[in-house]
């Protein structure tokens, strides 16, 4: 049977099998859609318009697709079955919004100074996106920087999600994806000279999925990751060309990645006098605090909303979301990405629509929506606040923020609790990561995800894990500082620890 794929301005047609998903189809041809969830069908935002012979949708397709206004020819790719010919339209391949600041010192010890015109390049392979930068080692000097959408979120948002599919035996796939794209960036920034050296930052499952990795010690109790890296690798040997060589810098364990070690790295806080804690937010957050006393660090599991995902008007910080909500005179007002009408809320508009409406008193200390106000609807059997025509924050939604900002306040409040100091002790809080550096610091104190005592304290420094690896790559002895952050910390398993358990619950209300 023949299926059309179009994607913007862009069409391909395939041969195929009957009875083959949609989503398989589309991973194969090499376009992009988002799929949160991994084809658990719960997401609801692998949606593509379709036009043939494809099975009947299940039920709970057909409620979602009442519930949003969708016309029946859009489906699910995760659950759609190819019958016969058929066309398929893909929803345009999201600019999404990626945060590629560094700061880094360049300071380089002079007896490791090269000598002559050389190239390097450092990236950082998040679970969401990707940054690279070229940089000129002889002066020090960044040439060009560039950043694209972490083509593995076809099989999944988070880590979790990677992992299950590697396990499921799509580990070389997985690996393929993330080596095309690889290679994709460095001969953009390269223009096809000659690399001599990469450093490949990440999480430890995205070092894992790079370098095709058994996961199984990332999968299960306890949680005990088989390699930690720390180690120099040919770039062939990874199907990565145009580089020489490539190094991967020292996680710390299973779900404290290279990207906290190289965070840490770049605020050089490790070994200094200052309490300093790092928060880097995402689906998996990693928290790091450095006292006198020693350092500490930890992941939790955040959850994908404040990425905007499992939010029922999320969507990635890409062109027509929200991304700023606030009050003005009693009423909600709001900016999107592009100032074009909003097409749905992105994690920091989200955060802030929270926020905004916990201060009009719409919602109580329990996170329940109030009736008694200008805001309320009621929708689809459920309790809304209506930020303007057609996007509404739900009581879900509002549920799923309490859950990811009390899985981050309850490890910050656990690190401090094991280090033995209170929050007001704390010189500063270096949010680190792509929606860290875009929230507004005074909406996360609102809804307690940083403690209020800190919001003075708190402020932004973009891609950290990059800059790291960038300092790495600038001056080969950081590998040794690199290393001795990994190794010099105490994780703490939060699954494991009671203190975690009664923190979080606490940090569940909005008070
Ligand atoms: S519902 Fe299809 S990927 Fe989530």
């Amino acid at each position: 049977m023949n299926i059309k794929i179009k994607q913007g301005n862009d069409i391909k047609v395939f041969e195929c099998d009957k009875n083959i998903l949609i989503s398989d189809v589309v991973k194969k041809s090499g376009f992009y859609l988002p799929m949160p969830c991994a084809g658990k069908g719960r997401c609801m935002k692998c949606l593509v318009k379709v036009e043939g012979n494809v099975s009947a949708p299940e039920k709970h397709e057909i409620e979602y697709l009442k519930k949003i206004g969708y016309p029946n020819n859009y489906r699910l790719a995760c659950k759609t079955f190819l019958h016969g010919d058929t066309a398929i339209e893909l929803p345009t391949a999201t600019n999404a919004k990626i945060i590629t600041d560094i700061k880094y010192n360049k300071k380089t010890e002079s007896s490791m100074k090269v000598e002559g015109y050389e190239l390097g390049i450092a990236i950082d392979i998040g679970t969401t996106t990707i940054a690279a930068y070229l940089f000129d080692l002889s002066s020090v000097s960044l040439l060009k920087s560039t950043s694209a959408v972490n083509p593995q979120t076809i099989y999944g948002a988070d880590v979790i999600s990677r992992i299950e599919k590697s396990l499921d035996g799509s580990g070389h796939e997985l690996a393929v994806s993330i080596r095309t794209e690889l290679n994709r960036l460095i001969s953009y920034l390269s223009e096809d000279k000659e690399i001599k050296k990469a450093v490949i930052t990440g999480n430890t499952t995205m070092l894992y999925l790079l370098t095709e990795r058994d996961v199984k010690s990332l999968s299960s109790a306890p949680f005990e990751a088989d390699s930690l890296f720390g180690y120099e690798i040919s770039a062939a040997s990874l199907g990565i060309a145009g580089v020489d060589n490539i190094y991967l810098p020292n996680c710390i364990a299973a779900f404290a990645g290279a990207d906290l070690s190289c965070a840490v790295l770049s605020q050089e806080i490790y070994g200094s006098k200052r309490k300093s804690l790092i928060i880097d937010i995402g689906t998996n957050g990693e928290l790091y605090l450095s006292t006198e006393n020693g350092a500490f660090c930890c992941s939790t599991a955040a959850g994908p909303a404040f990425e905007g995902v499992g939010i029922t008007m999320g969507m990635t910080a890409s062109e027509s979301a929200i991304y700023k909500v606030w009050d003005e005179d009693g009423e909600v007002r709001y900016n999107t990405i592009g100032d074009s009408s909003a097409a749905g809320i992105c994690g920091t508009g989200v955060l802030d629509a929270v926020a905004t409406f916990l201060k009009l008193g719409c919602i109580d200390e329990t996170g329940m929506i109030n009736k008694d106000n200008n805001f309320y609807i009621y929708r689809n059997g459920e309790k809304c606040l209506k930020i303007d025509d057609g996007i509404l924050l739900t009581q879900g939604d509002i549920r799923a923020v309490q859950l990811a900002k009390a899985a981050i306040r309850g490890g910050v409040d656990t690190l401090i609790h094991h280090a033995g100091i209170f929050a007001e002790d704390l010189d500063e809080v270096i949010i680190a990561g792509g929606f860290g550096s875009s929230m507004d610091i005074s909406s996360a104190v609102r809804v307690g995800l940083i403690p209020a005592e800190l919001e003075a304290k708190s402020y932004a420094v973009g891609n950290a894990s990059a800059s790291g690896a960038v300092m790495v790559l600038i001056d080969p002895l950081n590998r040794k500082i690199l290393k001795n952050i990994a190794y010099d910390v105490k994780y703490l398993e939060l699954s494991s620890d009671s203190v975690f358990s009664n923190n979080f619950i606490e940090a569940i209300n909005f008070c």
